[in-house]
């Protein structure tokens, strides 16, 4: 990949780490910032940069100041020099995200994995804060800690989120990586229960279960309706290209 390289105030922006231009709202760069290695999250969109950066600078704000563990904001604001909005993260050192307990093969380090992530969930949920964006790549362990990164989709209340909306959300994430079995299942829920001093009774298991349901369906008729959109599209190009050549 081609390094693109511009000096903004002491920023230096090197090779992205991911992009998300297909979606036209940011890419992330590693780069330094006065000299130190620093991730930057760059919003260039001509319309929509300063609402995008905005709504994660917002909600970034909300989630430091309620003491959830996430990498220190070194700048967040307009860089002239790349005519983009950008917020410049500290870079967490040697960072490991949470998409290897998708392949990984062995259950108890799984189960282990999942149990690391347990308090940061609840920690979040009680502060009022919900990770929409529920990929495992937005949980950062470094250095002994569970971080919470990638704060463009939080969802941030004023109050703690209730039963439903906490498992719920758990449920997003059980439905992006799931724990095999319902033993691991059961642990993990008592655990969360525990960690937010509720009892972990029966009916909220079965809640847990019930939205777990719903987001696969609702995951499956995803593809199924993006599949059926592709072919809609497909036979409008053939029918254009072929009305087309017949007025030719
Ligand atoms: N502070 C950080 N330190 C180290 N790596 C980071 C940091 N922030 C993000 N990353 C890496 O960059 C990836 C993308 O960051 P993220 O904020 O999730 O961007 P996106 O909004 O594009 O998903 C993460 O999965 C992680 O690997
Ligand atoms: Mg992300």
């Amino acid at each position: 990949m081609t390094a693109a390289r511009s000096k903004a105030s002491g920023l230096v922006i090197d090779s992205p780490l991911k992009s998300n231009k297909g979606r036209g709202t940011r890419v992330v760069y590693q780069g330094l910032y006065n000299g130190r290695p620093a991730v930057i999250k760059v919003y260039s969109h001509p319309m929509r940069r300063r609402l995008h950066w905005f709504l994660c600078h917002f909600n970034g704000k909300a989630l430091r100041k309620r003491g959830i563990p996430a990498p220190a904001v070194r700048y967040s604001g307009y860089a002239a020099s790349l005519e983009a909005y950008v917020i410049v993260y500290e870079k967490l050192e040697a960072p490991r995200d949470f998409r290897w307990i998708k392949t990984e093969p062995d259950r108890a380090r799984r189960l282990d994995g999942y149990r690391r992530l347990i308090p940061l969930f609840a920690m979040m949920h009680a502060n009022g804060i919900a990770q929409k964006d529920t990929t495992p790549g937005n949980f950062l362990e470094s250095s002994g800690k569970v971080h919470a990164i990638d704060e463009d989709r939080m969802d941030i209340r004023p109050w703690p989120l209730g039963k439903g909306a906490s498992l719920g959300n758990l449920a997003s994430v059980f439905t992006q990586f799931p724990p095999e079995g319902s033993q691991d299942m059961d642990a993990l829920f008592n655990s969360y229960m525990n960690a937010r001093n509720w009892k972990p009774d029966a009916r909220w298991r079965r809640y847990l279960d019930r939205r777990i349901r719903r987001f696969r369906a609702w995951r499956k008729d995803k593809r199924g309706y993006e599949r059926k959109r592709n072919l809609l599209i497909a036979a409008a190009a053939v029918a254009a290209g072929l009305a087309i050549w017949l007025a030719l």
